[in-house]
């Protein structure tokens, strides 16, 4: 199973490959915030700093917003990104 491992939070967590990475955080209480729920807020906001070709592909909205907030190349919306294939590091982005 894949392994997701929060910088921020000093935690690593065991997932099912596909994982919503919203259901993860919201079940092992990390530091990861969410609003909306929907890729337009933007208060989910992670840098993924290891194993992004394991995190599921950008959808249209979650690209226009990141494109609109001029988001780094590594930044992504937690709330639209899941978990496949792999282990991967995040942390909050700021
Ligand atoms: S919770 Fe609003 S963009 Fe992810």
């Amino acid at each position: 199973m894949p392994k997701v491992t929060i910088k921020t939070d000093y935690k690593t967590i065991e997932v099912k490959d596909g994982y919503p990475l919203i259901d993860m955080c919201e079940e092992h209480d990390t530091s990861i915030l969410f609003g909306c729920r929907d890729g337009a807020c933007g208060a989910c906001m992670i840098r993924v700093v290891d194993g992004a070709q394991f995190v599921s592909k950008m959808g249209d909205n979650e690209r226009d917003f990141l494109e609109t907030m001029a988001a780094a190349p590594n930044e992504r919306l937690a709330c639209q990104c899941k978990v496949t294939g792999g282990d991967i590091v995040i942390e909050v982005s700021e």
